[in-house]
């Protein structure tokens, strides 16, 4: 049942601050299925903030966690402008890594530290009130708005793609734009040029039909948490290139200038390694940090199960194993053909004596953009005009699935104007969004519009 202040609705008068800390209360983890009583007070409670704030706007039902759909006063002429986010976000655990509880949002050296802070509740939020604060203070606004705001981004958006289908004529905008991805460094305003698509499987490997003693049988039963590591120590060489047949076929390498844009961004090597506490950066031989995040794939084992896990020591054979795995893709990669390619590496190498299963999950396109458009030139002079530096154009490892989906099922290109900080420990504890990048993007929203009513 949702907690008492999930029946709260927003209160426009309250300071933009105050009305993030709210948002921030919500528990709308889209992987848990019994919080969905907290996902749909969340959109409800967005939708009431849009519609009090001058838009029209529905809680509008998907299949999965709804989606709240929204619409500016008509400016006949002007641009159709598609701001998308999320108000999902990844569960909070492990809860004993937290300062704070990550439900109940706490303000420590100006920043705000709760579940959702940055990713993405604070930066689809800070686009919200920039448009609801214009269009009071104005009157109007300058382009024909649209807010989409979905409850299933964390879990690879798998009903927005029917939705988009089915209401298309509503959706139709000449550009997106998105704050879902990061700033290069603290002040340095960055528009992300790609994003990394995504392929995700978990592996099954079943043997005895329960737990065995280990004393008793082993030696003469195959472990399936043996044959499973085994599987999965074949998926890299030790050149730490992924060894699947065929795995790099559609890959298309970086060109010189590419890696040379890459080598001028200022991130180093020891950013990334504080960053991350590693004791030494390591991946795919031949390239940099910044390459192996930004230009090349990966294999990821995102999650190991099998045997006992408990405190102590249990002398068990398990009956199953699994691991649960991502695959980052790159253009011209495709999710399907991926998982085809590494389902047919692992049937080839399994032992005799185990099975194995494969199940599928979301998959995702990569996405890249067309850096010489209009759009980008605009999105390029709002980022500036709002942080007074010139913009880093950035490669960005992480995923946002619907953004090639937009432009293959509405035609329009996404703008990715990042607002999170290098060390917001976004899907981690601790999870943290400077006040200051909230208050920037409230006024990034504004000039981005005002940039974009004069384009076309
Ligand atoms: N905000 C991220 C995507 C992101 C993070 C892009 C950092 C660029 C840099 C988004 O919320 C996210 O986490 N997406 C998932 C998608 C997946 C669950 C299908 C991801 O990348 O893991
Ligand atoms: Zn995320």
């Amino acid at each position: 049942m949702p907690e008492q202040y999930e029946s709260v609705l927003p209160d426009l008068s309250r300071p933009d601050l105050d009305l993030l800390l709210d948002f921030l209360r919500f528990r709308s983890v889209s992987t848990k299925p019994d919080h969905a009583p907290h996902m749909r007070a969340c959109a409800n409670w967005l939708s009431s903030l849009l519609r009090r704030g001058g838009f029209t706007s529905e809680v509008a039902e998907t299949g999965g966690h709804p989606a709240v759909l929204a619409r500016g006063p008509e400016a006949p002429g002007r641009p159709t402008v598609l701001i998308y986010g999320h108000y999902d976000v990844q569960p909070e655990e492990p809860l004993d890594f937290w300062t704070s509880p990550p439900f109940e949002p706490a303000i420590r050296n100006k920043r705000i530290f709760a579940r959702g802070s940055t990713d993405n509740k604070g930066q689809i939020l800070a686009h919200i009130l920039g448009a609801i604060h214009m269009l009071r203070e104005e009157g109007s606004l300058p382009v024909n708005l649209i807010f989409l705001i979905e409850g299933e981004e964390e879990i690879g958006s798998s009903n927005l793609d029917d939705f988009i289908r089915a209401r298309r004529n509503e959706l139709r905008c000449d550009i997106i734009a998105i704050s879902d991805t990061g700033m290069i460094a603290e002040g340095y305003p960055t528009l992300t040029q790609s994003l990394r698509g995504i392929a995700a499987m978990e592996v099954v490997i079943r043997g005895p039909a329960t737990d065995l003693h280990s004393g008793i049988f082993g030696g003469a039963v195959i472990n399936p948490a043996t044959a499973l590591v085994k599987l999965l120590g074949r998926l890299h060489d030790d050149q730490n290139r992924i060894a699947v047949p065929g795995f790099y076929d559609d890959v298309v390498p970086p060109d010189a200038a590419e890696r040379a844009e890459l080598a001028a961004l200022p991130v180093s090597e020891s950013d990334y390694q504080r960053e991350t506490g590693v004791l030494l950066l390591g991946g795919e031989a031949g390239f940099s940090s910044i390459e192996r995040i930004g230009v090349r794939p990966t294999a990821e084992i995102n999650g190991l199960t099998s045997g006992y896990q408990g405190e102590g020591t249990k002398t068990v054979l398990p009956s199953s194993a699994s691991a649960k795995l991502t695959f980052r893709l790159v253009p011209n990669q495709k999710p399907d053909r991926v998982l085809n390619l590494v389902e047919i590496f692992f049937q080839d190498l399994l032992p005799p004596g185990v099975e194995m299963e494969i199940l599928r999950g979301h998959g995702g396109m990569p996405y890249i953009l067309d850096t010489r458009s209009p759009w980008c030139g605009a999105a390029l002079r709002a980022l500036e005009a709002t942080f007074g530096r010139q913009p880093a154009l950035m490669r960005e490892g992480g995923s946002i699935p619907i953004v090639q989906t937009f432009r293959d099922l509405l035609g329009s290109d996404t703008l990715l104007l990042g607002l999170a900080a290098p060390d917001c420990h976004a899907h981690a504890p601790d999870e943290n969004f400077p006040i200051e990048n909230f208050e920037a993007g409230i006024r990034l929203h504004q000039n981005l519009l005002r940039e974009l009513a004069s384009t076309r």
